[in-house]
């Protein structure tokens, strides 16, 4: 390819002042772009700092209240729930997920009164965290995950989590059909501005380590029956009509720094918003290195997001999501 020369344009030009850079700036970061994931325990008195994730917390119900009203606060877009039961509440079918008692319902409860619609409430919307087992779904008789038992579990998960005041439901178990089945679930529940953004590209990843220490998973072996090879960009974007032609309202690829590639196909083609979590190995690794004075954490954090956005994801989960709230304040 020969790309024509524009001598005349001299690019260092539109560099020369940082004001000059704010006006020519292709790509932007705003708070509004950003949701924060956040993990609520139950069981505990104090919150847990999460020692692979530095900074974050496993919290409290109060503790959870509190860092919420901060993060919306500072003007983050959303916060993204995760419930973490106590290890004699996890059963084979999850059971306490769908409970309205259970951890994540009763905190989504909570933040729906503290905060209404100043914010966007959304929820995990997985059975991971609540199984004995750790997998994402119901295991049949020769523990296989079945599919559609799950769905069908994934479906009273939804339209629990949007009776305790889930504005967006998450289904993040990669079940074929679980935006099908929770969209008619959620209609027939008469929830119908319920939203639910799909993770619809999500893989089978190294980079969620830290993230099964925040959640205390029981899981043995990997989910690489329903999540996707890293390799496979194709499937990816059939994920994605997938869902899209399911009724997700918001479709998501996960990871993200890794899977940049597929952020941009999705934002390419997608009529929907697109969303990207930089998960907690992407947060991990920055924090580590700009602990040992590596790197330069903040600004590798809103590099990293650039980029993100920049590759096309019009919504980024991030762990960082109220630091650069304040960052950007
Ligand atoms: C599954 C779920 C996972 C993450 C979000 N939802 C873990 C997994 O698939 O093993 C990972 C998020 C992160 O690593 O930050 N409910």
């Amino acid at each position: 390819m020969t790309l024509p020369g524009y001598p005349r344009q001299r690019p260092r030009r539109l560099r020369s002042t940082p004001a000059l850079r704010r006006l020519a700036a292709e790509t932007s970061l705003e708070p509004r772009h950003l949701v924060l994931p956040m993990f609520v325990v139950d069981g505990i008195d104090e919150p847990q700092p999460i020692a692979s994730m530095p900074g974050v917390h496993q919290h409290t119900r109060d503790s959870l209240r509190r860092a919420a009203e901060q993060a919306v606060g500072a003007g983050v877009g959303g916060l993204m729930l995760f419930g973490v039961p106590r290890e004699t509440d996890k059963d084979a079918l999850g059971s306490c997920g769908v409970d309205p008692d259970g951890i994540l319902n009763v905190a989504l409860r909570d933040l729906a009164k503290d905060l209404g619609d100043d914010t966007v409430l959304m929820a995990d919307t997985c059975l991971d965290e609540f199984t004995d087992h750790g997998h994402c779904g119901v295991l049949d008789a020769r523990g296989r995950v079945d599919n559609e038992a799950t769905n069908a579990q994934y479906v009273k998960l939804a339209v629990a989590q949007a009776e305790s005041g889930a504005r967006v439901v998450g289904p993040s178990g990669m079940m074929d059909g679980q935006v099908a089945a929770i969209r008619d679930g959620l209609d027939a529940a008469g929830f119908t501005d319920v939203l639910i953004l799909a993770y619809a590209a999500k893989f089978a990843s190294a980079f969620y380590g830290p993230f099964r220490d925040a959640v205390a998973s029981s899981l043995q072996g990997d989910r690489r029956t329903y999540q996707q090879d890293s390799g496979n960009a194709r499937e990816a974007l059939r994920e994605i009509t997938l869902d899209i032609d399911e009724g997700a309202d918001i479709i998501m690829v996960k990871p993200a720094m890794a899977y940049l590639d597929i952020v941009r196909a999705a934002a390419d083609v997608s009529p929907v918003p697109v969303a990207a979590y930089q998960v907690s190995g992407e947060y991990a690794m920055i924090s580590a290195a700009a602990a040992n004075g590596w790197i330069d954490g903040r600004a590798a954090a809103l590099e990293s997001l650039t980029s993100i956005r920049r590759a096309g994801a019009d919504i980024v989960l991030t762990y960082w999501a109220a630091d650069v709230a304040g960052w950007l304040a």
